[in-house]
């Protein structure tokens, strides 16, 4: 595990942004593709519009969502729907993997289980990530894994009917079995809010059921925290 400290969140996309447009290009003259899962937020938007004035070849890349909101396109809790105004519409890609987010969770969890099938890395029923984009929440939740929900889940999608926090409740997320098999995971976490979660999951006691952030481990991958100075000022 790495951790990257930037001053603020303007450096710390920049930094993003400059890298995974590396490992992107990396992986595409190794394997001809670059296959990413995108993370919601607030805190990856900067990098996604920072993305969105990048060269690449975007026809190599294809997007899919670690989790996602059950909710309308055109709905601001929609990830790919905020994404497209600042990101896709710009790049231009057919290669977009999303959510069918108008679909019941259960369905919707069902049908991107199909769609992950279709690039699936044998033995596996569903594709190893290049790179694994992640946030964390004050609570310690990552993609829709929140504290509380189970550990050990062998599927690869989950449907998530709870409620959390102020945020939509129905929602699809990929289990930390799909994540733990990506090549990269990065974790970008900014702001004072999170500073003393991001002390407990990093250097606490595991307690995987209460700091779902920690069953992020990749089994054969770099695991790479980017923060800012507020969010790893209790860090050190
Ligand atoms: C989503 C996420 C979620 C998010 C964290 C951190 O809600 O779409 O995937 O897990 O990454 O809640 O969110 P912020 O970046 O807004 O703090």
């Amino acid at each position: 595990m790495l951790i990257k400290r930037f001053r603020n969140s303007e450096e710390l996309s920049q930094f993003a942004a400059k890298s995974f447009i590396e490992l992107a290009n990396k992986a595409i003259a190794e394997r001809g593709r670059f296959l990413i899962s995108l993370s919601g937020g607030s805190t990856p938007m900067k990098l996604y519009a920072q993305l969105a004035n990048e060269t690449l070849d975007w026809s190599r890349v294809h997007f899919f969502w670690g989790d996602e909101r059950c909710v309308p396109v055109d709905d601001p809790g929609n990830t790919y729907g905020v994404m497209r105004g600042i990101f896709f519409d710009k790049i231009g890609t057919t290669n977009i993997h999303r959510v069918e987010s108008t679909l019941e969770p259960a369905s919707a969890a069902q049908a991107y289980a199909h769609t992950l099938s279709g690039f699936a890395d044998a033995p596996f029923d569903f594709p190893r990530f290049d790179l694994v984009l992640l946030g964390m929440g004050d609570d310690g939740h990552t993609a829709s894994l929140f504290p509380g929900s189970q550990v050990e889940i062998a599927s690869a999608t989950i449907a998530v009917t709870a409620h959390y926090q102020d945020r939509p409740a129905n929602r699809v997320s990929l289990t930390a079995k799909v994540f733990n098999q990506a090549r990269e995971i990065w974790f970008l976490v900014t702001g004072a809010g999170k500073a003393e979660t991001l002390r407990n999951v990093i250097k606490g006691e595991r307690n995987l059921e209460l700091y779902p952030a920690q069953r992020i481990q990749p089994v054969n991958g770099n695991l790479i925290w980017m923060i800012d100075e507020a969010a790893g000022r209790l860090l050190n």
